[in-house]
């Protein structure tokens, strides 16, 4: 691939979307943005909702890697007013707009929640050869992405790498939330290590066809996540560990958990 790859990053105005954008600008890519919320960073932004094909078929010219980020990031009560369309409509357009567009490589946002039951019953780390077991709807979700990205890599030859993300907080009050859960602080993913992942993803060989991997930041008490297929196939590995990053998602929690 060359040093700079036009890239496309769905979800550019979320939590993840922002560090992923800034760390492949430092990089020296070029990135356009696509949200249902207005951003001026990237300046090339579009602005549309996943469901929106003229958009996403505008947002997908001249692209070479997408990595898809746009959803509903957790479970939430309006499932058939949520999930659907956001992680199975929208996701159905856009990896369609992709294909024909001729994008080279899809890297999608997939979750460790996939896997919830395991890690639960303390079965760690989990390794991507684990059988799932998915936590609920948005897990489900997840899979359909995580199958439909196998279906692409093996039905049209697209490079494929799926993400099972760690927990990268949006909110003070999911900050507080890993502050006080042991297991919680081994899956955190800060954003400056989201950031490094999704280049490594970008930045992988061509041959890299299809792949599942687990992305995560260092672990405090445990393994949970086995990291080892994300270091030999991406060059991957955490430089972070919780509560590194934690300013960036909100200045406050620093002083108030004095982290
Ligand atoms: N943050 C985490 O802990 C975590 C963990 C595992 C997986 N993920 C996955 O990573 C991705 C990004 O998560 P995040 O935490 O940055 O979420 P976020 O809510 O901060 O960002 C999601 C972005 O997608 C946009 N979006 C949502 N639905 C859209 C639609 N229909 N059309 C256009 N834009 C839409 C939102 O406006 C938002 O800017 C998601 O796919 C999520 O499921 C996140």
């Amino acid at each position: 691939m060359p040093l700079s790859i036009p890239t496309l990053v769905t979800g550019s105005a979320g939590r993840i979307g922002r560090a992923v954008v800034a760390e492949l600008q430092r990089r020296g890519h070029q990135v356009r943005g696509f949200d249902r919320v207005p951003a001026s960073v990237p300046s090339d932004h579009v602005t549309g909702d996943l469901t929106d094909r003229a958009a996403l078929e505008r947002a997908m010219q001249g692209i070479e890697c997408l990595i898809h980020l746009a959803a509903t990031p957790d479970d939430v009560d309006d499932v058939l007013g949520q999930i659907v369309p956001d992680n199975i409509a929208g996701l159905f357009h856009v990896m369609e707009a992709a294909r024909l567009a001729g994008v080279k490589r899809l890297v999608l946002a997939s979750s460790g929640q996939v896997n919830w039951g395991q890690q639960m019953r303390g079965e760690v780390p989990v390794r991507v050869t684990d059988p799932p077991s998915p936590k609920y709807w948005y897990a489900a979700s997840k899979m359909f992405l995580e199958a439909i990205g196998c279906g692409f890599a093996e039905t049209h030859g697209i490079s494929v790498i799926v993400a099972r993300l760690g927990w990268c907080p949006r909110t003070l009050a999911q900050v507080e939330e890993i502050a006080a859960a042991e297991w919680a602080q081994d899956v955190y993913l800060s954003p400056g290590d989201a950031g490094r992942f999704f280049a490594c993803a970008v930045e992988a060989p061509p041959e890299v066809r299809h792949l599942v991997v687990y992305a995560a930041s260092r672990p405090v008490h445990r393994e949970r996540f086995d990291l080892s297929e994300t270091a030999a196939w991406l060059g991957y590995e955490p430089e972070e560990r919780w509560p590194q990053g934690i300013e960036v998602i909100d200045k406050a929690a620093v002083t108030r958990f004095g982290l």
